[in-house]
């Protein structure tokens, strides 16, 4: 059977490209799955757009004293389908802990919002050899969670290795194929049975030179991609390859 990949479209801190609003954008795409991640002023528009949207954060709590922060039932109310956790930009500047991605994560998924749960080693961890122990670490809050049992195959993982997301630079080379399908499979190797089916998507300068190789491994089933997506070509041809 063929394999339907997902696609995200993580625009970060970035205007949504005016190409993606048009009807029949490689944007609008449904094979594969595509869904845009917008700043969050800018999710109304997307979904008039006709754009399957997901968020870059929200809140585990449905309301408080968190200055700045958005409720995931809010994120729901906005259209919103998908929503990331744990993206390492959120876990370096703004002190997200595995802790409060795996509460992320229980939280979206009890609203009935898809959470995608974002994890991956730093340059460093992966010097000394600590990809696996990282990983593992990173995972296990969730796994022991004691309402993990919500978690249902709508559920999906991204794979992004640190060292590896381009920061906007294009020119960053991606994790090696062998690379990202190790850990992917290392991930798979960590998910019960009845899970094993969950969508691992890579992230980390996926982009229209490699997506096909990258695509073409058993345990990839998707991309999570920054920059490129923010180049409507580029992303046409990320697209093409996963259709
Ligand atoms: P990149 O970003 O494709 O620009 O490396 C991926 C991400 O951070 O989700």
């Amino acid at each position: 059977m063929k394999k339907k990949f997902f696609l995200g479209a993580n625009w970060k801190m970035n205007a949504t490209p005016a190409a993606a609003l048009v009807a029949g954008s490689p944007y609008h795409a449904t094979d594969p799955t595509v869904v845009v991640f917008p700043m969050v002023t800018e999710i109304e528009k997307c979904k008039k757009a006709g754009l399957t949207v997901g968020a870059q954060c929200g809140h585990a709590k449905a309301s408080g004293a968190f200055t700045g922060d958005i409720p995931m039932q809010t994120l729901k109310d906005l259209g919103c389908t998908y929503v990331l956790c744990g993206h390492s930009e959120r876990r370096q500047y703004h002190g997200e802990t595995d802790d409060s991605v795996a509460e992320q994560v229980i939280a979206a998924s009890t609203l009935g919002l898809i959470p995608i749960l974002c994890i991956g080693e730093k340059a460093d961890e992966r010097a000394a050899g600590k990809t696996h122990d990282v990983l593992k670490r990173q995972l296990s809050c969730l796994l022991s969670h004691s309402q993990f049992s919500i978690i249902n195959s709508q559920f999906l993982i991204a794979y992004e290795p640190v060292w590896a997301i381009s920061g906007g630079d294009p020119n960053k080379p991606a994790a090696t194929t062998e690379d990202a399908e190790s850990a992917h499979r290392f991930i798979r190797s960590l998910l019960p049975k009845e899970l094993q089916s969950t969508p691992i998507l890579y992230g980390g300068s996926m982009k229209a030179s490699n997506a096909k190789e990258l695509l073409a491994q058993p345990n990839i089933d998707g991309g999570l991609i920054g920059g490129a997506s923010l180049k409507p070509e580029d992303f046409g041809t990320i697209v093409e390859a996963a259709a």
